[in-house]
């Protein structure tokens, strides 16, 4: 295999590894949450700082899983394979829903905190702006739990390209992945798994 298709293989699999977005903002708003139920402006606008923030890193790194996987089959498999063989068209259609995902967050879900959180100038945060918020962020991290069981199930599915695993092997580790999903949806899991 030529050198920079081996680069490319290695520029794929990073791109997997940092749309891990959701895992780590998921632990965020969890440990937030345990600060306690009201809003402290600076803790609030800090915590949204970062999470708008990783959504954009997150769209490049997704665009360039797609890029990278397109490219591979490409010139692994020829592109007409993303019809013929099931796991690259699942993986495709899995990595597009998770484009989607965040698209809707990025652009809809996203743009209505900071209208809410703008409207704020510091401390006490109003009560109409809090109760406001709260269902907006309840959204959110609902997605951000889809997306993270969606990105183990896409690299389950992705590890089996040219060499499948046994069906039930693939069918029990995707329910850990929804498992693990909603382990981190509930709690900031202080020791990685749990
Ligand atoms: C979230 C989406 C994706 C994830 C998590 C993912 C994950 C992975 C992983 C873990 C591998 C390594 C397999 C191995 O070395 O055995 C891989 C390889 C590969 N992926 Fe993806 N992938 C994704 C999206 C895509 C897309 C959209 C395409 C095509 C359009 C694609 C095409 C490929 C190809 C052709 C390989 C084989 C490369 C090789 O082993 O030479 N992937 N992917």
């Amino acid at each position: 295999m030529p050198i920079w298709e081996d680069l490319l293989k290695f520029v794929h699999i990073l791109g997997v590894v940092f749309m891990s977005v959701p895992l780590y903002n998921l632990v965020l708003v969890n440990e937030r949450a345990l600060l306690g139920p009201g809003m402290v402006y600076s803790v609030d606008r800090y915590m949204e700082n970062l999470i708008r923030k990783s959504a954009l890193r997150c769209h490049v790194f997704q665009a360039t899983v797609l890029a990278s996987g397109l490219l591979l089959t490409h010139l692994e498999l020829g592109l007409s394979s993303l019809f013929t063989e099931w796991i690259l068209a699942a993986k495709t259609l899995l990595l597009l829903t998770l484009m989607g995902l965040l698209s809707y967050i990025h652009f809809s879900v996203q743009p209505r905190i900071e209208q809410l959180l703008g409207q704020v100038q510091g401390d006490p945060v109003p009560q109409e702006i809090a109760a406001a918020l709260r269902p907006l962020r309840v959204r959110r991290k609902r997605l951000a739990g889809v997306c993270l069981f969606l990105v183990v199930t896409a690299v389950i599915l992705g590890l089996q390209v040219f060499d499948p695993f046994n069906r039930w092997l693939t069918t029990i580790l995707i329910a850990l992945a929804a498992l693990f999903a909603w382990r981190v949806y509930k709690s900031p899991v202080r020791f990685g798994w749990i």
